[in-house]
């Protein structure tokens, strides 16, 4: 097992990244060393989500604002905090804005993720590598392309990317395998299907159509509404991602999924549900808001990941149900309006209503 010691993780004050740290610092067995996030605080990143970590870790978690990009920047974090392990989450994350405005996902996915895997290749040299320094770079299933009605992607599926946002992961994760081929740096690279959960930026399928339907607003549904995803709760990713760093092999990339497909019609219909009964609101009326709309271009029909490499060679699994972890995340969308309130008076509530006009 890794020994992890001083932890950068990039883009902690997003989604995955937030609970990933909440999640080593309060739950995970095993860590009693530092974590340093940092992190552009662009419109995904919310310094309100680890408030009371900061306020509760003084001595092992560290703020850091910067861009990943910023290679000067990057450079003296390491060797301010005796950097030994990255687990890098930053990345532009949204497929949609991707579409509208590919150049920061080029930028940060793809420079942002260069500039890391270099200055971690200048950086550690014969004493951290002995000691077990590692890169863990997270990556997406958006990378293999799209899937008929049968199949699954595996570790040796090609890469077949088809939109800005999962050209540049792929990008990013040829990077990343090109360090640890060439340079040896030792990397570790894992790929995960759709992410739900606390946190969320309400941008993505679920903490939309959540927050429309708490607002009475349209459920805009795109195409048919038959696009397939594979869910998997947040924790589960990061309990994923938490053994790989420890005991995954360098040079290994892993999938990492629920096995739990949806259609987005079908998914949106027991959302509805239970959100209408943990909110006091009628179901039947929710369901009229249901609106189609014009379709994503070039949307990817279906995801589904075969994750059982994880499964067996690390011996982790799926512990949350879908039942149980949209309950969760209904009940914390609920208990934390001034999170909410946060984003909806930002740059969020401005993007929505330029781009998405339309779409209600
Ligand atoms: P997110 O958009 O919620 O958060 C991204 C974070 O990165 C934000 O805090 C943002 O401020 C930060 N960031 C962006 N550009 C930066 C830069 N140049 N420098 C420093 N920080 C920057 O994203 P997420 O959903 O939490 O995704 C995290 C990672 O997981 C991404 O790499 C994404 O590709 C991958 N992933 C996401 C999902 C999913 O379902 N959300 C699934 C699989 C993989
Ligand atoms: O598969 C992993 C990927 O999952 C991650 O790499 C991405 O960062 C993450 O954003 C997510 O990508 P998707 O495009 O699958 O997620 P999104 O929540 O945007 O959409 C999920 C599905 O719902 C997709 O088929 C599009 C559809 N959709 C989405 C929105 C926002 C709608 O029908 N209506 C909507 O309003």
């Amino acid at each position: 097992m890794r020994k992890l010691t001083n932890i950068l993780v990039t883009g902690g004050a997003g989604f995955i990244g937030c609970n990933f740290i909440r999640f080593i610092l309060e739950k995970a067995e095993g860590f009693s060393g530092r974590v340093i996030n940092l992190d552009a605080l662009t419109y995904a990143g919310n310094s309100m989500s680890l408030a009371d970590i900061e306020a509760k870790h003084k001595t092992r978690y560290f703020f850091e604002h910067g861009d990943i990009c910023d290679r000067a920047f990057v450079e003296s974090l390491f060797s301010k905090y005796e950097i030994d392990t990255v687990a890098h989450f930053a990345a532009e994350s949204h497929v949609d804005r991707s579409i509208l405005g590919p150049e920061a996902f080029v930028k940060t996915n793809v420079m942002g993720t260069f500039t890391l895997l270099d200055v971690a290749r200048n950086a550690w040299k014969d004493e951290k590598l002995k000691q077990g320094a590692l890169f863990h770079h997270i990556s997406t299933d958006e990378v293999y392309g799209s899937l008929g009605e049968t199949g699954y992607f595996t570790e040796k599926t090609p890469y077949d990317p088809r939109s800005p946002y999962s050209a540049s992961k792929a990008a990013s994760d040829h990077l990343a395998m090109a360090y640890s081929h060439t340079y040896g740096l030792p990397v570790t690279l894992s790929n995960c299907s759709n992410n739900y959960g606390p946190y969320q930026f309400p941008e993505k399928l679920i903490p939309l159509m959540i927050l429309n339907m708490l607002e009475g607003k349209p459920l805009p549904v795109y195409g048919d509404g038959k696009n397939i995803r594979d869910w998997l709760y947040v924790e589960d990713h990061n309990a994923a991602v938490w053994e790989i760093m420890r005991n995954g092999k360098a040079g290994e990339e892993y999938n990492i999924g629920g096995e739990n497909e949806w259609e987005n019609i079908k998914l949106l219909n027991v959302l509805i549900d239970i959100t209408a009964e943990k909110a006091k609101l009628a179901p039947a009326k929710i369901r009229d808001t249901i609106t189609y709309v014009k379709d994503r271009p070039g949307h990817d029909r279906r995801y589904a990941i075969d994750c059982s490499k994880i499964k067996r060679e690390l011996g982790w699994k799926q512990t949350v149900s879908f039942e149980e972890g949209l309950a969760r995340t209904v009940d914390w969308y609920l208990a934390n309006p001034k999170w909410i309130e946060s984003i909806r008076s930002g740059e969020y509530q401005r993007w929505v209503e330029k781009n998405y006009g339309e779409r209600g």
